[in-house]
């Protein structure tokens, strides 16, 4: 018999059938006469309950119905009784297809720390808050393809492994096949014409160089792929190896860019709303028990669904460096020494201390930051009139930080090669994206968002590493 998956049997179509369902067992209850067990299969965040007269099975059936097995259970669908659940499934057949020893098995039924789950990341897919962040990151996902698709952008598969490391954006993980141990090397160096690819390669850091190639032919592009840092930052914002999608549109300038940016990010969160609302709530309530923990002044002022339905619903704050700084620099916290990087002007990078301050504090919604420092930000910016500032912009949320990275390009050739120059970036190395500025060169702007950032936004996780299924950090890249 073909099995129904559990989240269509909890639409009552079928209630008076006999149907066959599949999936892991989270409990098992009952008393001497019955056995009420919760099965769950993936498709939805809600179990089925199953309930079986004990005088039907024989018990070394019924005993190795324990929480983790996977069976297959054939009954008729009935409206429950009881209270908690809308239908149950009342068993005619079970088969044990694989059985999980309750002495080994390391999920109980009860609640385990995120950290112990991220040592059995193999496993955690099978708890309620991970199979919902990881339905809620394919959502996000297929929202991404479906706004960009329906706006008529092409989507581009850029290289992962790269000979150009000018972005500047990081620290890169070098690709070799090289003999580690005995490598070839002329005067001292690295003999890189006998490495696989007979130049030193990477793993990127970003699309976005390809990108614009591509935009400057089709128009409206966008990649979205895995990249990689190789900096040693173990906080509970960075990995190793995430996800960025890097659209870049021709013939636009930042401000359309910044609207682009919004849009967008609006869109991907309404999605979520509307396709994925058991979820939601499940991780809303999930997120108010952990701040329950949290001491007063901790605790955020709004709930989950209360932040996304805010975020969707006002306009975001934009204002300048410079006007940021100012800001900054006349805050209490700076005045008052609390910031662990005081903020003395014009020049700072802003530290994620500050970018809360402004998000959470003083604005109290996303904010998105313009014109920065050339000195801080990548050759490739379009430099504005005044000689120091350049067409960048960063996006900040609330509890998050930094979730998008952006800018208008330099489109003229003689001041990006002169900006290359004073950067000390090789230009032999980057001919390509050059000739782009001498061939039909146009304005145009693009934007990367972090995706497990937006994951975390959307689904209160407060650590990176619980919304990717396994996660690369220093010194970790198990499973
Ligand atoms: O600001 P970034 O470095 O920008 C770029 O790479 C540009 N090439 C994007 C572009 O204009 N096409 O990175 C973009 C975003 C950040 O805002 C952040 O959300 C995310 O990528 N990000 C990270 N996410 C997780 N772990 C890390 N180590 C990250 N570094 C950046
Ligand atoms: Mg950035």
């Amino acid at each position: 018999m073909k099995r129904t998956k559990i989240k269509s049997l909890l639409n009552k179509k079928a209630i008076g059938q006999e149907v066959c369902v599949k999936g892991w067992v989270r409990t098992r209850r009952g008393s001497k006469n019955v056995s009420f067990i919760s099965l769950n299969d993936g498709s939805t965040i809600n179990n089925i309950q199953i309930v079986a007269e004990v005088d039907q099975f024989k018990d070394e059936v019924l005993k190795r119905i324990t929480t983790g097995s996977a069976i297959s259970v054939i009954g008729i669908l009935v409206d429950s009784k009881g209270s908690g659940q809308s239908v149950e499934l009342l068993a005619a057949g079970i088969d044990i297809l694989g059985d999980a020893d309750p002495d080994e098995y390391p999920l109980q039924p009860k609640k385990h720390s995120l950290e112990f789950l991220r040592e059995k990341a193999h496993l955690r897919f099978r708890t309620n808050t991970f199979s919902a962040v990881f339905r809620l990151r394919h959502a996000l996902t297929f929202a991404v393809h479906k706004f960009f698709n329906d706006k008529g952008f092409v989507n581009i598969h850029t290289p992962i492994i790269t000979g150009a490391d000018a972005e500047g954006a990081g620290e890169m993980f070098q690709v070799t096949n090289l003999n580690l141990v005995d490598t070839p090397k002329i005067d001292g160096k690295v003999d890189y014409t006998q490495d696989f690819f007979s130049i030193k390669t990477n793993l990127t850091v970003s699309g976005q160089l390809e990108a614009e190639l591509g935009a400057l032919s089709l128009g409206h592009v966008y990649t979205f792929g895995p990249t990689f840092r190789a900096e040693n930052s173990n906080t509970s914002r960075h990995l190793s190896e995430f996800w960025m999608i890097e659209p870049e549109v021709a013939f636009a300038d930042l401000e359309e860019n910044m609207d682009l940016a919004e849009e967008f990010l609006k869109y991907c969160i309404q999605y979520c709303i509307t396709n994925c609302e058991d979820d939601l709530r499940f991780l809303d309530s999930r997120l108010a028990d952990e701040e329950k923990t949290l001491k007063k002044e901790e605790r955020s002022e709004m709930s989950l669904l209360e932040r996304l339905q805010f975020v969707i619903e006002n306009d975001f704050e934009r204002l300048t460096y410079k006007e940021a700084v100012d800001i900054l620099r006349n805050s209490k916290p700076n005045k008052k020494k609390k910031f662990n990087y005081i903020i003395e002007g014009f020049g700072s990078d802003l530290q994620s201390e500050h970018e809360r301050y402004l998000v959470e504090k003083k604005f109290k919604k996303p904010v998105i930051i313009t014109d920065f420092p050339k000195g801080i930000k990548a050759f490739y910016m379009k430099q504005n009139e005044d000689g120091e500032t350049v067409r960048a912009m960063d996006i900040l949320f609330p509890l998050i930080g930094e979730i998008v990275g952006g800018s208008q390009r330099e489109e003229d050739l003689n001041k990006l090669s002169k900006r290359m120059e004073e950067m000390e970036i090789c230009k032999e190395e980057l001919w390509w994206y050059l000739e782009t500025r001498k061939f039909g060169t146009c304005i145009h702007s693009g934007f990367g968002l972090g995706f497990e950032r937006l994951i975390m936004f959307v689904t209160g996780m407060k650590n990176i590493r619980d919304v990717i299924p396994f996660p690369r950090t220093p010194q970790n890249a198990d499973f």
